[in-house]
């Protein structure tokens, strides 16, 4: 690729906005807007950008954010041994062809196999010492994955101490298990219609679910949700384990929930039925599995094959094909998200598909209906894919009646105006809309805990105020103490929760100036970039005055971010806002920390080799809380490059591009 600095610039700082917004549409609002593998094809195009264009990479970017799977905020850990995916089959000439290759490995057929259930959920590797749960890890890349374990331990049928279990005359108390966690189906019903009643976007699948919930850095949040856990891996250091049938028995014993559904199988031929049964009945159960996996029973064989490249060569995954079905396409119509995203939504003419009742599919944006040339009235392939379920996949064309429509989005909604910027996927319903659904979303971000945590202000609460016309903009949540009298009429009110909510909305006038920009909801402008903006606008009305220009010469804000905050304080109602808050005394000016200073902004560190009095990480945070950043490579305008003891190739980078250079003692020289 050919791409000038300027333009790789520009470029990056698109793609981390694309990027972030996937993100929080796929964590946060469980609503992606485009699949697993356009979002790789973005994540991509950045990697390889930073690769060829070190000096840009930013730290906010995704790429520094998520190493290898690995979330800020957690503990990584390594893996005792690396956690392998399996290999894919699709059908009963596959596991043959399996059977084959470890029969003539082995050199003999004197073994047994064992099928067990593949649940499909997230994988997680729980470690135990002297009896009790010591980490619990993700997977992560593999090698290394998040220590969860306070979110683990929210999960009430994993044992926090396990029961007295012997091997071989020793009691088993130092050991590993994996297994998969997931929802049940019914508990993941009721959490879809629990939103469904708040007017909130679905979430898509109970795995994709169970993954947020267990990367949520609040273990409270994780407790609300009902998570369970099924285990089918041991692995210990201290016994000689024997099979992987019997390691169901004593994982059970041990106080592990594991599957009943496992067998055990003289020869590839019994499979056959088992792998029969299940795709039948797969929808029976209460959760739900996307296959099977065949594994070699006995532990000694399972060491003697070994693993290959990242599967182990002793196991399969016979995986279910995806169920698709056709049915009628009613109509189109739009549902507003979080932040005035606008997702249209086929209505469907009820159809039942992998055991439950299809109404409704996704379409993702205008571009996926006008690819797929999808219209009002036809008949359309239904699937239950793998990450957003279920989905529009293609139209049966020879089905198609005279009287389709194809669909074309409206101006308005509601007469909200709507738009599509170019560049963007998704059509937006005015920001400054009044819509009651932005009208709750804005209010409920505001009182949000990491903006002006006003706890009593949920969205339950939000959006029955704004229903009963108490609250219609964020200023109101000043003026509700004068709608006392009515709301202690309102059931689930009394004199001890009002006063509650009073004292929070007052405490909130005491909140960073940081939380407050952030609360105002502005698009694009997230937490971090919040941080940066109140650094360099240390009060409202220097912020107000900023020009576009002055908000792009910032380093980490980039063109749509600036373009955001410079049009929301162009809008006369928006400013009007700002002085009802201020009169109501929120806080417009930063706080002098003493704990931060500027003495390094705009400065960028690399540190290279190990540091004496500290590690690395904590040097970096001291670099970080004086206003400076830490970025991972040398270019040439890294402002300094600390060394420390064996240092690496950055050492040598740095002097070949002339950048200075700090032993550790000119470092804390320097920030001291
Ligand atoms: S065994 C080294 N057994 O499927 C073998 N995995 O697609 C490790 N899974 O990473 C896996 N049910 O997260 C095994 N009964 C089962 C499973 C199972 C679900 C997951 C697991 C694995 C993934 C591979």
């Amino acid at each position: 690729m050919n791409m000038d600095l300027n333009s790789a610039k520009k470029r990056i700082s698109e793609l981390i906005e694309l990027i972030n917004k996937h993100d929080e549409l796929y964590y946060q609002e469980a609503n992606p807007i485009i699949s697993d593998r356009e979002y790789d094809l973005l994540f991509d195009e950045l990697k390889n950008l930073e690769k060829e264009f070190p000096e840009l990479v930013l730290q906010n970017s995704p790429t520094q954010k998520v190493s290898g799977g690995t979330i800020e905020g957690f503990e990584t850990v390594a893996h005792k041994r690396p956690m392998l995916s399996l290999a894919n089959t699709y059908s009963i000439e596959e596991i043959t062809e399996f059977d084959k290759r470890v029969k003539k490995q082995l050199e003999h057929s004197d073994f047994h196999y064992t099928t067990e259930l593949k649940f499909d959920g997230v994988a997680i590797s729980l470690h135990y010492k002297n009896g009790e749960l010591d980490i619990a890890l993700t997977r992560g890349d593999g090698t290394k994955g998040d220590n969860i374990i306070n979110n683990i331990k929210t999960i009430k049928s994993i044992p926090l101490k396990v029961n007295k279990v012997e091997i071989d005359g020793k009691v088993l108390e130092n050991f590993e298990v994996r297994g998969e966690c997931f929802m049940l189906a019914k508990d993941f019903a009721e959490l879809n219609q629990s939103r469904l009643d708040a007017g909130l976007p679905l979430y898509a699948n109970p795995r994709n679910t169970t993954a947020g919930t267990l990367k949520q850095l609040d273990s409270n949040e994780v407790a609300k949700r009902k998570l369970n856990a099924s285990f089918y891996y041991l692995l210990t250091d201290e016994h000689n384990l024997k099979s992987q049938f019997d390691n169901y028995q004593i994982m059970k014993e041990l106080g592990f929930d594991v599957s009943e559904n496992i067998e055990r199988h003289n020869s590839i031929d019994s499979i056959k039925d088992f792998l029969e049964k299940w795709e039948e009945k797969r929808h029976s159960l209460k959760y739900d599995i996307d296959g099977i996996v065949i594994k070699v029973d006995e532990i000694n064989l399972q060491n003697e094959l070994g693993t290959i490249a990242r599967s182990p060569r002793w196991a399969v995954a016979y995986k279910f094909e995806t169920e698709t079905v056709e049915t009628k396409l009613k109509d189109i119509t739009l549902q507003i998200g979080r932040q005035g995203t606008i997702t249209p939504v086929a209505e469907l003419e009820p159809v039942l598909l992998s055991g439950t009742t299809i109404k409704r599919a996704s379409l993702y944006n205008e571009d996926y209906i006008n690819e797929k040339d999808i219209r009002i009235g036809d008949y359309v392939m239904i699937e239950k894919g793998g990450e957003i379920i279920p989905k529009v996949t293609k139209v049966v064309l020879e089905k198609r009646g005279v009287n389709s429509i194809p669909f074309t989005f409206p101006e308005e909604i509601e007469g909200h105006k709507i738009y599509r910027l170019e560049g963007q996927a998704h059509y937006y319903i005015d920001d400054s809309s009044n819509h009651p659904i932005i009208v709750k979303k804005r209010i409920e971000h505001f009182a949000s805990r990491n903006a002006m945590d006003i706890d009593s202000l949920g969205e339950k609460v939000v959006s029955d105020f704004v229903d009963q016309g108490i609250l219609n903009n964020i200023k109101d949540i000043y003026l509700l103490k004068n709608h006392i009298d009515k709301i202690l009429t309102w059931e689930g009110w009394g004199e001890r929760s009002v006063q509650k909510l009073l004292d929070a909305i007052e405490n909130s006038k005491k909140q960073d100036y940081i939380k407050v920009i952030y609360g105002l909801g502005i698009r694009h402008l997230g937490e971090g970039s919040a941080k940066i903006i109140a650094k360099y606008f240390d009060n409202i009305d220097k912020l107000m005055a900023a020009s576009k220009e002055d908000l792009v010469a910032i380093h980490e804000i980039g063109d749509k971010i600036a373009d955001s905050i410079f049009n929301w304080f162009n809008s006369e109602e928006n400013i009007k806002l700002i002085e009802d808050l201020k009169e109501f005394g929120l806080n417009f000016q930063a706080s002098i920390d003493e704990n931060t200073s500027d003495l390094l902004l705009g400065k960028t560190f690399v540190f290279t080799g190990e540091l004496e009095r500290m590690s690395r990480k904590e040097a970096a945070k001291i670099v970080e809380k004086l206003g400076g950043r830490e970025t991972k490579s040398v270019s040439k305008a890294t402002s300094y490059v600390v060394v420390g003891a064996s240092p690496g190739i950055k050492f040598e980078k740095a002097q070949k591009l002339g950048v200075e250079i700090l032993n550790e003692e000119e470092f804390f020289n320097l920030v001291e």
